[in-house]
């Protein structure tokens, strides 16, 4: 029989060690949670409203400080040192339910945003260059925008509009996609191609996404593995055909009744995204 070589275990690109978030009001948003995201994975995350989806995600990112424990990227440790956290959001492209784009500016414009976190602030009084023009022109083309590149953003359907989002997070040239549902503003047919884009971007270019959905068809379909939160807590974690009726059931229960929470000792603090156009 000829040797076999064991396979190359999956390397981490993103890990949460019991993080923690109080809020400064007392709310206890997530339990401690720990939770690794392999290279190239898909995962998706799930639960009702309030569950804790956009707070972890916003963990991820360093947009939210955990009370407690740490989001470690490798390379950088934890993402909450002011280098490691400009370095960490360089690497992580975010994609919103709503999308932000500045309605009046071109595609490629608002596209070019993207790019902010590879300059100095001063910089961006100067016009981008023919390189940066290139690449935005390259990620709008892969969302099927090409055409529209020179339309005000405004002019777009809300589909398109996403897509503008996702390309404005795919020109940072991203290792780690975040989503928060982005296709809860879009009709069924829509929100079904815009995650079979994103899927399919993620998965010709190694990204690590965490992207948080309310359908669960979509979820089934297009995960790698699904996390499901329920009141903070994480109550699944596995492949999407082991998420039985029951537990998807559970997931989109009514919430249980939130425990006294008492004023944290270490409340999350909020930290502005860097770069973003007021
Ligand atoms: N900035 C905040 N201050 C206080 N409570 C918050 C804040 N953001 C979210 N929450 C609360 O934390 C819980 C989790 O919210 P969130 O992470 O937005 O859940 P999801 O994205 O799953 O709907 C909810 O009860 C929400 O009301
Ligand atoms: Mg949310």
């Amino acid at each position: 029989m000829p040797p076999t070589t064991p396979p190359s275990s999956p390397q981490p690109a993103l890990t949460a060690q019991a993080v923690e978030v109080t809020y400064a009001n007392g709310h206890r948003a997530l339990q401690p949670t720990s939770l690794q995201f392999t290279q190239g994975q898909f995962t998706v995350l799930l639960g009702s409203s309030g569950a804790g989806k956009s707070t972890l995600l916003r963990c991820l990112n360093g947009l939210v400080r955990p009370s407690a424990g740490r989001v470690t990227a490798p390379g950088l440790g934890d993402i909450t040192g002011a280098r490691a956290l400009r370095e960490h959001r360089r690497q992580t492209g975010m994609v919103f339910q709503q999308h932000h784009l500045i309605g009046r500016r071109t595609v490629l414009d608002n596209v070019l945003t993207g790019r902010l976190g590879y300059h100095a602030t001063w910089t961006t009084w100067l016009p981008w260059s023919r390189a940066e023009r290139a690449l935005a022109l390259t990620v709008i083309e892969r969302v099927g925008l090409l055409d529209r590149a020179l339309d005000r953003a405004d002019q777009l359907s809300g589909g398109q509009q996403q897509r503008v989002g996702v390309a404005r997070a795919l020109v940072q040239s991203p290792r780690i996609l975040l989503a928060d549902e982005p296709v809860a503003s879009l009709d069924p047919a829509t929100a079904d191609r815009l995650l079979a884009l994103m899927h399919g971007i993620c998965k010709s270019d190694g990204l690590t996404a965490v992207v948080s959905l309310h359908q669960l068809d979509l979820a089934r379909r297009f995960a790698d593995r699904i996390v499901g939160l329920q009141a903070g807590a994480v109550v699944f974690d596995g492949r999407p055909d082991a998420l039985s009726h029951d537990m998807a059931a559970r997931l989109y229960a009514p919430p249980p009744p939130p425990p006294h929470a008492g004023a944290s000792h270490g409340a999350a603090h909020f930290c502005p995204p860097e770069g973003v156009l007021t």
